[in-house]
């Protein structure tokens, strides 16, 4: 047996404590897999004398992670602290410049300062690995970066927010409001601290933009992400989607379009029927459509202790595998110096199907004016129908019988869309805010 991996653990809260246990109590299999045993030899978190539900009696404590990713006693550094900035990407510069690998699961850290951290990782040759940033146990970014080399890819999607996915779950599942619904997944631990980063689509952009790296060689760019979170979405919304086929995930969507790369979270259509649509409480699922493979669906738990540390501990088994002095492969799966600018795609200029939900009142010509909207920007319409809303009319006394006309409009563009619907609006007829929600393609 080779020696031990030395292994340093900053960030001791539920994904420290689940790694901590992992690596103790599979110690033999992964020795036996790994051709060497994993050895926890330094632990660093904000409180040392906080209880912890892990064994770290036989480790040495270090109050600063920084000081702990430069120590000689590690091989490997495993930075769980989360955010950005601060203690966490000071102590990955650390450890990538004291010549560590790193296993990082902060997505946040990689979406901003990603190019930065791969860059020091190929200069001082050393491994750059964080498979649980994204999807928590779902090993996407191994086959994006190593299965699917011989692909280009064209889109990848999915569901990257547990949160949300709870939240839209329950509300189709039980007619709760969103409101409940946060309330529940917030008292169940799914939600982040705060939950406006889950439910503004924040959380899924970070991933995104990560996913999107991989599959178009460029670099990351998560300014350029278009958001928009699950807040507006309600029952009726649901409702209507469920009678026409659809149900409503929140999808972080990146695409090669002629004009460039579309990166963008936001509320969306899936057809009934799809692999996604099935996925549901808290799971995350990655899509991918790749020239050569075709297209693959993986789906699994997002969250959680187990699941990110699984994910953490198999990047650790690949650094314990590697070969000193070997060239390692790149972070992102293309060299630094070969990743493509970003080309952003306009989101006016996306393509796609939509769906509109417009309350109205109950008036002659109604129906008749939003068709006629529509045909103006050339929008051909799937479907029109009329329904009655559940909701109460913001002006109930005015407008006793709020409708609802709901369409499906065939493949147009947002600027079409846009156009129309300011159009409709300036007609007076609607008694609510219009809803517009993109259908995305199997
Ligand atoms: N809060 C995230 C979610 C998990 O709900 O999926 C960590 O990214």
């Amino acid at each position: 047996m080779n020696t031990p991996i030395r292994i340093g653990v900053a960030g001791l809260g539920t994904v420290g404590t689940s790694l901590v246990n992992l690596i103790h109590k599979k110690q033999n299999l992964l020795a036996d897999r790994c051709g060497r045993a994993l050895h926890i030899t330094g632990v660093s978190a904000r409180n040392k004398t906080r209880e912890r539900d892990c064994n770290i009696s036989q480790t040495q404590w270090f109050d600063d992670p920084v000081e702990l990713a430069k120590s000689p006693d590690i091989d490997c550094f495993i930075e769980l602290i989360g955010g950005e900035e601060g203690p966490a990407r000071q102590s990955v510069i650390a450890a990538l410049e004291s010549g560590k690998h790193v296993v990082t699961a902060n997505k946040a850290l990689l979406a901003k300062h990603g190019v930065e951290l791969a860059t020091l990782a190929e200069k001082f040759g050393v491994l750059l690995n964080f498979e649980a940033a994204v999807a928590g146990g779902i090993p996407i970014i191994k086959t994006m970066r190593e299965s699917l080399t011989a692909n280009s890819v064209e889109r990848v999607y999915g569901i990257l927010n547990g949160t949300c996915n709870y939240i839209l779950t329950r509300m189709e599942n039980e007619g709760l409001s969103f409101e409940a619904c946060l309330k529940d997944a917030q008292r169940l631990g799914y939600a982040e601290a705060d939950p406006t980063f889950d439910i503004e689509g924040f959380d899924s952009a970070h991933k995104l933009a990560i996913l999107c790296s991989l599959a178009f060689g460029t670099v990351i760019a998560s300014d350029e992400i278009y958001i928009e979170g699950i807040t507006s979405i309600t029952y009726d919304d649901i409702t209507a989607a469920r009678e026409l086929g659809y149900r409503i995930k929140l999808l972080g969507v990146a695409q090669l379009t002629d004009s460039g790369v579309e990166q963008r979270v936001h509320p969306t259509m899936v057809p009934i029927d799809s692999t996604i649509a099935q996925i549901s409480d808290v799971t995350n699922a990655v899509a991918i459509d790749a020239d050569i493979v075709g297209q693959l669906v993986m789906s699994g738990p997002g969250a959680g202790g187990d699941a990110t540390a699984s994910a953490v501990a198999g990047d650790i088994a690949d650094i314990a595998k590697s070969k000193p002095g070997h060239q390692h492969g790149p972070a992102f799966g293309t060299p630094i110096n070969a990743l493509l600018p970003y080309r952003r795609a306009r989101m006016r200029a996306h393509e796609g199907g939509y769906f509109i939900r417009l309350t109205v009142s109950d008036e002659t010509g109604v129906f008749a004016s939003v068709a006629t909207r529509m045909a103006e920007q050339d929008i051909s319409l799937k479907s029109i129908v009329q329904h009655h809303s559940t909701e109460k009319s913001a002006n109930r006394e005015k407008d006793p019988k709020p409708q609802q006309i709901v369409l499906i409009t065939h493949e147009t563009t947002e600027q079409a869309i846009r156009l129309a619907l300011t159009n409709i609006e300036s007609d007076g007829h609607l008694t609510g805010q219009a809803q517009m929600i993109r259908i995305e393609k199997k």
